[in-house]
C-alpha cells in the first residue's frame, strides 16, 4: 500500500533512499576505537588465523557483492580470496577443506542454491560465515558464525539496499580479518574505517542527482540494448547496473571489464550504442583513471553514446561524454558504494518509462527456494 511505501511510487525507489541508513546501521556497534569490532566472529578468530583462502558464494547481485569483497579483502588481508556463483561451485566437487572460509552472501538467507553449496562446503570441512540481511533464516543457522547486514526488509525483488550493506559488511570484515592477521597497520584501518563513516552523506549527495537521471532515463526509454564498462571495482558494478537493467526494464544489457574492450566487446559498438562507463577518479594513487578514459576515446570514435560516472572533480571525462553523473570523491575501493546509485536508479526509471512494475519485474521472485 502507500503507506508502506512511505510515499514513494514503488518499494524499490523507497529502498533506493534508504541506502545511506543502510549502511550507517550496518556500521552501528561495530566500530570501537578506530577498530573494527565484530562481537558475532569472536568464537572464530582463532579460526581467522589458520585459515589459507576464503571462497565467497552467492547468487545474483550477491554474487557482485562478494567480488567487490573479494578486491578489498586480499588488499587489506593478503590472503586469497575466490568468488564463485553457489550453483556453479556446489556440483563440481571444489577443492576446500578446514583451512578454507566459505563466505556466503545472501539478502534473504533461504536461496536454495546458496544454502546447499554451504552444506557441501561444510561436508568438505570447511569452515563457513555467512552474510545475511534475515534473522534466523536458513543459510545462517547453517552457518559457523554471521554477520548480519541491517538494511531493513527489503521488499523490492531488485536488490539495492542490501547490496550496499553487503558491501559495508564485507568491508568490514576485510577490516576484521586485516587486524587479526596483522596485515594492516592501525592508521590504515582508522583511514578505511573514515573512509566508511563518510560514505552515507556521500549517498545522499549522490541520490540528490535523480531527477538528471530520470530525465535520461525517458530519453532512452526506447534502447534495444545497453552496455556497462568498468575496471578494478568499477567491474562488479558495470555488471550490477547490466543486471538491474535487464531484471527491470527488460533491456538486453552486459557488463564488461573495461580492459577486456579490445579482446571482443569492441565490436559491439556501432554509432548511437549507449555505454555506461565507470571512471575511477584521477586521484587515487596509481589509478586506472587514464586507461579507463583511453577506453572512453576509444569508443566515442566509433560512435558510441558515451554515459560516464565519475569523480566531482574529473573533467577529463567531459569532451567524450554526452552525460555526466558525478559521484563524490571517495577511496579507490569505496567509490563501488556510490557509483552503482545512478545505475540503480536508471534502471528503475527506464522501467517505470516503460509503464512495467519495478517491484515485480516478470519472471522473477525476491527469493528462489527451489535449485
Ligand atoms: C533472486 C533475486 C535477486 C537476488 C538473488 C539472490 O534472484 O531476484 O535480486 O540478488 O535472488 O538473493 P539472496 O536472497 O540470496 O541475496
Amino acid at each position: 500500500s502507500a503507506v508502506e511505501k512511505g510515499g514513494w511510487s514503488s518499494f524499490m525507489a523507497k529502498e533506493i533512499s534508504e541506502q545511506p541508513e543502510a549502511v550507517s546501521n550496518t556500521l552501528l556497534g561495530r566500530i570501537h576505537n578506530d577498530h573494527v569490532v565484530l562481537g558475532e566472529l569472536e568464537g572464530i578468530d582463532e579460526l581467522l588465523t589458520a585459515i589459507d583462502r576464503i571462497v565467497i558464494l552467492g547468487c545474483g547481485t550477491a554474487a557482485y557483492s562478494a567480488m567487490l569483497g573479494k578486491y578489498a579483502i586480499e588488499k587489506w588481508a593478503r590472503i586469497p580470496v575466490e568468488v564463485e556463483l553457489s550453483h556453479e561451485f556446489r556440483y563440481r566437487d571444489p577443492v576446500v577443506d578446514e583451512r578454507t572460509l566459505v563466505i556466503s552472501i545472501s539478502q534473504s538467507g533461504e536461496t536454495m542454491d546458496t544454502l546447499v553449496a554451504v552444506q557441501e562446503a561444510k561436508a568438505k570441512g570447511a569452515r563457513t560465515l555467512s552474510i545475511c540481511n534475515t534473522q534466523g533464516a536458513t543459510i545462517p543457522r547453517e552457518s559457523d558464525a554471521v554477520i548480519y547486514t541491517h538494511a531493513g526488509p527489503e521488499v523490492a525483488v531488485a536488490s539495492t539496499k542490501a547490496f550496499i550493506a553487503q558491501i559495508t559488511a564485507l568491508y568490514l570484515f576485510g577490516l576484521h580479518l586485516a587486524r587479526v592477521r596483522a596485515t594492516l597497520d592501525d592508521e590504515t584501518i582508522a583511514t578505511s574505517i573514515v573512509e566508511l563513516q563518510a560514505i552515507p552523506d556521500k549517498i545522499r549527495w549522490v541520490l540528490e542527482q535523480h531527477g538528471d537521471i530520470t530525465e535520461l532515463a525517458n530519453w532512452m526509454s526506447d534502447s534495444r540494448a545497453v552496455l556497462f564498462l568498468g575496471r578494478h571495482v568499477g567491474f562488479p558494478v558495470a555488471l550490477e547496473g547490466a543486471l538491474k537493467l535487464k531484471e527491470l526494464a527488460y533491456i538486453h544489457a552486459e557488463g564488461f571489464a573495461a580492459g577486456e574492450l579490445k579482446h571482443g566487446p569492441i565490436a559491439l559498438i556501432e554509432p548511437g550504442q549507449p555505454v555506461f562507463v565507470v571512471v575511477p577518479s584521477p586521484r587515487h594513487p596509481n589509478s586506472l583513471h587514464a586507461k579507463v578514459v583511453s577506453n572512453i576515446q576509444e569508443i566515442k570514435a566509433r560512435g558510441a553514446k558515451v554515459l560516464v560516472i565519475a569523480e566531482e572533480g574529473d573533467v577529463a571525462v567531459l569532451p567524450y561524454a554526452s552525460e555526466v553523473f558525478r559521484i563524490p570523491l571517495a577511496g579507490p575501493l569505496f567509490e563501488p558504494l556510490l557509483a552503482v546509485i545512478p545505475l540503480q536508479i536508471f534502471a528503475m526509471e527506464l522501467a517505470t518509462a516503460k509503464g512495467l512494475d519495478v517491484d515485480q519485474p516478470r519472471n522473477l521472485a525476491k527469493s528462489v527456494t527451489v535449485e
